[in-house]
């Protein structure tokens, strides 16, 4: 399972790419917004330092616009940006028929506000590269975010569809366990939901113990 951080905070994804774990960047505007970005000129140039910083991963840009034009002439933008680019697009009509126009013009996706397995049906029929299903929030709306990792994993499987299904929305370390479990290929991470994996109180017990005793043989 490839790890995506899911930030647009700089110095978060410098410690995800300095920790060598890290596979890609996703945003959305609400990230970028709370990091007080703002026009279109500073939005683009922070994709870009985004690019450099994580320069062999993939790099989530997503449109603003809803109708089929306009995602059309904003997508061609956001992929002109860097190579690594993935121009996200949201899960409604308009952005099914513009995922099916970037894959036939050679431009990745990734399908963002994915909610059931109809509509990742839709977006690997549209040929995105990737699907987002926001697990967190499904969770947080009384619902099992991980039953829809579950499906969509079981449908793709059965169908052969190529999509990989990034898991996003998610709020412990546990989720990012049960993705691996699910066979998602991708999970995009708050900075400290990937920390939390590291964390086991037997290991700091277990590790003061073999330093003080490292001390006898100094
Ligand atoms: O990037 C999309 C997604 O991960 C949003 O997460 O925490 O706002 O539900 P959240």
């Amino acid at each position: 399972m490839k790890f995506f951080i899911d930030t647009a905070n700089l110095a978060q994804i410098k410690e995800a790419q300095d920790l060598g774990i890290l596979d890609g960047v996703t945003t959305n505007p609400s990230l970028m917004a709370k990091e007080g970005i703002k026009g279109k000129a500073a939005v683009e140039q922070h994709y870009k330092t985004i690019c450099e910083i994580v320069p062999n991963g993939d790099i989530s840009a997503e449109v603003v616009s809803t109708d089929f034009d306009t995602i059309i002439k904003e997508g061609k933008v956001l992929a002109a940006l860097h190579k690594n680019i993935i121009v996200k697009v949201p899960m409604i009509k308009d952005g099914v028929k513009a995922i099916k126009w970037f894959t036939d013009n050679g431009i990745a996706t990734n399908c963002t506000l994915v909610f059931s397995a109809g509509q990742a049906i839709l977006a690997a029929k549209a040929g995105a590269k990737y699907v987002s299903p926001f697990i967190g929030r499904i969770d947080d709306s009384g619902w099992d975010g991980m039953e829809l990792i579950h499906q969509i994993r079981q449908i793709y499987d059965i169908q052969g569809y190529k999509t990989e299904i990034l898991a996003a929305s998610i709020r412990y370390p546990n989720h990012i366990i049960k993705c691996a479990e699910a066979g998602a290929n991708v999970c995009t991470c708050p900075l400290d939901s990937i920390l939390g994996l590291l964390k086991h109180p037997l290991t700091d017990i277990g590790l003061a113990k073999f330093l003080e005793d490292a001390k006898k043989f100094a």
